[in-house]
């Protein structure tokens, strides 16, 4: 059994909105999988479901092994999960938030663990510095290092660049890749096609309560015709994929 999470006919509604109406997929060990969707698709829903933060109304999900409704204890401690708001300490330095949290968790050697943290997420030089002094990219950086304490097996980010600069961006890009290359089972959320396209090994859109799609960055682009301009043939981008299949009339309008 290669895959890690497993997700079947996941439904749920907020009052009268239904928000998921039947959402398969699964990710493989070790593999980075991206969750696309527009605003208010149910990305964060999904992921607040398999880290058993909110019951689903019907459907399975499977993480580790355990089912997320029936071993809720045994999925927690399989997973890390990354929201958007980082939830480092400002006043503390960045060695100083990873040494708490290895503290917390009772393990032993915690400041070798911080020390190898560190320097996993080039922070070495900043480990001393407090994190009020930190860029958003290291911020976040920090906030993915503490998550990995204690090696859980899967780590769920929602949208772990938003708001960042592209410079920061293609820092924490480099940090999940190096994470699935170790092992990690990632899933990540994320409005951003790029990031889909430059980290996942896996891409499914999630639009109107479903899986629309799901595949590699190759096979979706198969889903369009290349479009033939005089003598150059242009590769349809994984944003001509979104569109054509969302509808570009549920492009957010801000
Ligand atoms: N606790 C809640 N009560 C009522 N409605 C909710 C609740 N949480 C989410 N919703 C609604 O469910 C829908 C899906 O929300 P969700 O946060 O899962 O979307 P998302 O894909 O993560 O969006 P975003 O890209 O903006 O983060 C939205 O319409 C949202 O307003
Ligand atoms: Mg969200």
């Amino acid at each position: 059994m290669s895959q890690t999470i497993r997700v079947r006919g996941l439904e749920k509604s907020y009052k009268e909105l239904k928000v998921l109406r039947g959402v398969d997929f699964e990710v493989a060990r070790g593999s980075i999988f991206a969750l696309l969707g527009s605003n208010g698709a149910g990305k964060t829903t999904v992921v607040r479901i398999l880290s058993t933060l909110l019951k689903a109304d019907a459907g399975t999900g499977v993480v580790n092994g355990f089912d997320v409704a029936a071993q809720p204890a045994k999925v927690r401690e399989s997973i890390s999960l990354t929201g958007q708001f980082a939830a480092v300490d400002e006043i503390l330095t960045g060695r100083e938030n990873l040494v708490m949290v290895a503290r917390l968790r009772h393990l032993k050697d915690a400041g070798k663990i911080a020390d190898d943290l560190l320097e996993r997420f080039s922070l070495t030089d900043a480990g001393a510095r407090r994190v009020a002094t930190y860029s958003g990219g290291m911020r976040r950086r920090l906030d993915i290092a503490m998550s990995l304490i204690g090696n859980p097996p899967v780590i769920f980010l929602d949208e772990p660049t938003t708001g960042l600069d592209p410079q920061a961006r293609l820092e924490v890009w480099a940090s999940v890749r190096e994470l699935a290359s170790q092992g990690t089972t990632v899933l990540l959320t994320t409005q951003y096609l790029d990031e889909a396209e430059q980290l996942a090994d896996r891409i499914a859109i999630l639009h109107e309560g479903k899986i629309i799609v799901n595949g590699t960055l190759t096979e979706l682009k198969q889903l369009l015709p290349p479009a033939k301009v005089e003598y150059i043939e242009k590769q349809p981008t994984l944003e001509d994929v979104f569109l054509t299949l969302v509808g570009a009339d549920s492009k957010d309008p801000r």
